[in-house]
């Protein structure tokens, strides 16, 4: 997608060197930063310069490419990829490209790792990227209905940053919006703000401006009046780690806007790349939730008067704050979940359906 009109992606390899985006700057500076070690790519995902579940999973399987140029030693890789894996807890991406990339590399002589480990992060990256074109397509579908029936603007809210700049290319909830907006659906986004790293506001409006779709930032709480308004028509949403039986782990306060939604009868979408499904974990209590720094709350970081930019406290010096980065939405408050191959129920029986 655009950055002042041209064309990106979030992460690419060039020289034996692993290029992104640096989100941390945004919206800010627009940084383009190199990863040269399996540690820059560690870092890079610890503090989240990428972040968003498609973008974690494929800067972890350039990691390993790093790893292989740095020290192109078994022991070595194992590790690398141990650590990757540990570097964020909750979106399962980063644990499914790692074993994707350590499957293709098993019994492979040393002479050969290297090309075999990039071209299979390219094919992680370009699959990615079709994945999300496709979600679009899907959930084209969904805005085209609303849009028939309204015959005026759909409008749209979401939380966090489900976009481009969390995938590859395109985003996951953003991908319909890019698509209804490119066939001249009108459309305008509710985002989010989503306290306390601000990705609605710092990310999702940021990017949603460069493909000129018009956006509003609101507060995180205020999305609940919008809906008993009437001035929300749908949501849609990513997901960090979506269950088999369709409950879905996402940005915290994603849970408070579903139960909003369906209060409100207004239809909750999720969308994801099945790289997103956890097949495995069957009760949400053990999906593990990332707590982060207390810091991220208690300061924040913006523009000063004279265009630098500046870090302030702005709690009590004294006081706690907790900081859990996920929740769940159970899958009864979601209407469907928008994948690569269709939209289906957010259940077992949906998800089996297309994903046999
Ligand atoms: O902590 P983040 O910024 O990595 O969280 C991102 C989200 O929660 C996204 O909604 C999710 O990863 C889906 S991204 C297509």
């Amino acid at each position: 997608m655009r950055i002042e009109g041209k064309e990106y992606r979030t992460i690419w390899f060039e020289k034996n060197i692993v290029k992104i985006i640096d989100q941390t700057k945004l919206p800010h500076k627009f940084i383009i930063k190199d990863l040269k070690t399996i540690e820059d790519a560690i870092n890079a995902i610890k503090v989240m310069e990428v972040r968003g579940a498609p973008l974690i999973g494929a800067t972890a399987a350039y990691g390993l490419v790093l790893s292989i140029i740095q020290n192109n030693d078994q022991s070595f890789l194992k590790r690398s990829a141990e650590n990757l894996i540990n570097s964020r807890p909750t979106a399962i991406n980063l644990k499914w490209a790692v074993d994707r990339m350590m499957n293709k590399m098993s019994g492979v002589n040393s002479d050969k790792i290297l090309d075999i480990a990039i071209n299979e992060a390219k094919e992680i990256c370009e699959e990615d990227i079709k994945f999300c074109e496709n979600i679009g397509l899907n959930g084209l579908k969904i805005i085209e209905k609303i849009y028939n029936k309204k015959k005026n603007t759909v409008n749209i809210l979401t939380h966090c940053n489900a976009g481009w700049l969390a995938t590859i290319n395109w985003g996951t909830a953003t991908s319909p919006i890019y698509h209804a907006h490119k066939k001249g659906i009108p459309v305008h986004v509710w985002a989010d703000e989503t306290r306390p790293r601000n990705q609605g506001a710092n990310l999702t409006s940021y990017e949603l401006n460069e493909e000129g779709v018009n956006n509003t930032i609101i507060a995180d709480n205020t999305g609940g009046i919008l809906m008993q308004r009437g001035e929300v028509d749908m949501c849609i949403v990513g997901t960090d780690r979506t269950l088999a039986n369709g409950d879905v782990c996402n940005k915290v306060g994603t849970y408070l806007k579903a139960l909003a939604a369906n209060d409100n009868n207004i239809p909750f979408y999720v969308a994801l790349p099945s790289s997103t499904i956890d097949w495995n974990i069957k009760d949400h209590k053990d999906i593990p939730i990332e707590e982060r720094n207390s810091e991220e709350l208690s300061h924040m970081e913006g523009l000063d008067e004279k265009g630098d930019v500046k870090k302030i406290q702005i709690y009590p010096r004294k006081s706690k704050a907790m900081n859990l980065a996920f929740d769940v939405t159970p899958a009864k408050y979601v209407t469907g979940l928008i994948t690569e191959k269709g939209v289906c129920e957010a259940s077992e029986k949906g998800l089996k359906e297309l994903f046999k």
